[in-house]
């Protein structure tokens, strides 16, 4: 499997990401994203180490923080002329999504539409359409498990065109508070088949291996400030609005995925 997708940029960053997960997962404070070196706890990574990668690749994602963080994020990556993309964290733990979402539970899918976990033959398809819907691709390995216990899921139509995709992980290393918390994300229907209830529905079946197969006791996801859609569908999974966001500290102006 070619594990690269994207632009010339965006293949170097997955790359990277791909050659340094060992020190990833055994790096207290680091924390794998899957296409840009990340922390979770940047005092416990180093301030210098988040430098030299954030001048390095021009990106540095800086996950799960607080108002508090954030102040002292902003001032650290300012002195960089560093911008800062952030999107709002939603929440839950195991209990709670399996009382409140019916998980297993979802409207069978539409007839003629199947759901698939995706594999090393259909990843460089799903990229193509994560790429599509405005989606920065994560390495092929990540979407397909190999570095991190994680997979991918595609819904597929009658003519098997992948019509919504998405993928949940645990990319935090054991150092990390949010250890047992898997993250979904990536969640895109095509264009002429949103408001349908796919993305809620790949979402939570995402939801449920995540629970019941990789272990998570609780899940999070992300949605920008302005992206409606991807809110209402991870409230309608049961995941709420926390205090925390994640932000990717950016020393271009555009913004580096939805
Ligand atoms: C975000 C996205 C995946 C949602 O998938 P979808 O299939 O369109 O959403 P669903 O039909 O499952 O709807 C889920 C909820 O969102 C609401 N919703 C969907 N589209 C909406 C819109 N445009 N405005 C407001 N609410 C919307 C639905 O009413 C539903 O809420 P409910 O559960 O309270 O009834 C889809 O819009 C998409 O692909 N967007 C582009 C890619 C993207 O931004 N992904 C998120 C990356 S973080």
């Amino acid at each position: 499997m070619s594990s690269y997708f994207g632009t010339e940029a965006q293949q170097r960053l997955q790359k990277k990401s791909d050659r340094l997960t060992p020190w990833i997962m055994r790096t207290p404070g680091a924390c794998l994203t899957g296409r840009v070196l990340g922390t979770d706890d940047p005092d416990r990574l180093g301030w210098d180490v988040i430098h030299k990668h954030l001048v390095e690749d021009g990106v540095f994602s800086f996950r799960w923080v607080d108002q508090t963080g954030l102040e002292r994020i902003s001032q650290k990556v300012m002195d960089l002329g560093a911008s800062l993309h952030g999107w709002q964290g939603y929440c839950n733990n195991a209990d709670n999504l399996c009382s409140q979402i019916n998980i297993g539970r979802e409207r069978p899918l539409a007839p003629g539409l199947s759901l698939e976990i995706a594999t090393d033959k259909s990843i460089p398809e799903l990229q193509a359409f994560l790429a599509d819907q405005g989606i920065a691709p994560l390495s092929g390995a990540v979407l397909a498990g190999q570095n991190c216990q994680a997979c991918s899921a595609v819904i597929r139509n009658r003519t098997d065109a992948i019509v919504a995709a998405g993928f949940v992980g645990m990319l935090q290393n054991e150092h990390s508070p949010l250890h047992d918390c898997a993250w979904a994300g990536l969640i895109a229907c095509d264009e002429n088949e949103r408001g349908k209830g796919l993305g809620r529905q790949i979402t939570s079946e995402l939801i449920r291996i995540a629970l019941d197969q990789f272990g998570a006791r609780r899940v999070m996801g992300f949605a920008a400030a302005d992206n409606i859609a991807s809110a209402a569908m991870l409230t309608g999974c049961g995941l709420e609005p926390t205090k925390y966001a994640s932000y990717v500290a950016t020393l271009s102006t555009t913004p580096f995925t939805r």
